[in-house]
């Protein structure tokens, strides 16, 4: 399956997940794709319902894509964007990519967000405690090569299509607010930050986030998958344990930090659906309605960036 990777990265994207996520739907009808919790919107780009809802707390990411809608970024306008900032990327090395740090937390124009993500240091989303992008350089001068400005023109040209015959809605809001305006017939897609990893002014995750997701995932009547971690070499999330009532599908991944083999460290990843997947032939153990059931992916590889 050939999955589309959207023009902004964030931590946490789920490229590798979509393929597994989009089995988990087959066969389901729903009028409206909701997703609280966008970051790179690559889960729902990818299943491309006709009528969604893109939504996150961060309003650089939601800014972005309704820039695309409203034609202030389109593919023409992004190429030359990239090719003069480029140009001066390579000339000015770190200095340059600070100034459009420091122009962007003055102005906060959606085209210097993704000249950032695309040359910061991993390709990170992250915000000091005053609200300012604080990620460094990536030390790439020349990372607006031709090839990848196409590349990244042509994420750009596959929202843009997609906007001008889909009824996709980005909206900043917080899940709160995105989860009290749903009805039965939506589907929704939530993948919210993992519990205690992060610090960031969008991003951060506690205990009270956690219980009130719960309970409207609880309340509410439609379907939905929720996203998380299952365990690491060395521990398990004890969150999965209040939903022993939904199905729990796993996948383990392996990935590596840095090159060396002995850095191989397994994650396995989680899917809480409050539905069966009637097209699943993959699970191991027959269904059985009252009782929380797992079934196991192959073992993937893959290496992180
Ligand atoms: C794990 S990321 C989502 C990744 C996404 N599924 C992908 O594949 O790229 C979590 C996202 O939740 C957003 N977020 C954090 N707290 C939020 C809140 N209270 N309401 C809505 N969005 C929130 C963050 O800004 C971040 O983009």
């Amino acid at each position: 399956m050939k999955i589309f990777v959207p023009p902004i990265k964030c931590q946490g994207i789920k490229t590798k997940l979509v393929a597994w996520i989009k089995e988990n739907l087959s066969d389901l009808k729903y009028s409206r794709w909701v997703e609280p919790f966008m970051g790179s919107g690559v889960v729902g780009f990818n299943v491309r319902p006709q009528h969604a809802v893109f939504a996150d707390i961060n309003p650089h990411l939601i800014n972005f894509y309704n820039a695309i809608k409203q034609d202030k970024i389109t593919p023409a306008k992004a190429k030359f964007f990239l090719e003069t900032e480029g140009k001066k990327l390579s000339e000015g090395g770190q200095g340059y990519y600070n100034e459009v740090r420091t122009r962007f937390n003055q102005n906060f124009d959606p085209f210097d967000f993704l000249f950032l993500n695309r040359s910061c240091f991993n390709g990170m989303i992250r915000f000091n405690g005053s609200g300012k992008f604080n990620v460094p350089y990536g030390h790439k001068p020349e990372r607006f090569a031709k090839a990848y400005i196409t590349k990244i023109i042509n994420q750009i040209d596959y929202i843009h299509k997609a906007v001008k015959v889909l009824n996709w809605e980005f909206i900043c809001s917080d899940f709160r607010t995105t989860l009290s305006n749903i009805d039965n017939s939506d589907f929704i897609y939530c993948d919210p930050p993992y519990f205690g990893r992060n610090v960031d002014y969008f991003d951060s995750w506690n205990e009270k986030d956690e219980k009130d997701l719960f309970d409207l995932l609880s309340n509410m009547n439609g379907k939905y998958i929720l996203s998380t971690w299952h365990s690491n070499k060395y521990r398990s999330n004890n969150e999965l344990e209040k939903y022993n009532l939904n199905q729990i599908l796993t996948k383990e991944h392996f990935y590596h930090l840095g090159a060396s083999e002995d850095n191989r460290n397994a994650m396995t990843e989680a899917l809480i659906l409050n539905y069966f997947p009637v097209n699943n032939n993959k699970i191991i153990n027959k269904p059985d309605y009252n009782r929380q059931f797992q079934f196991f992916e192959p073992k993937i590889e893959y290496t992180a960036k």
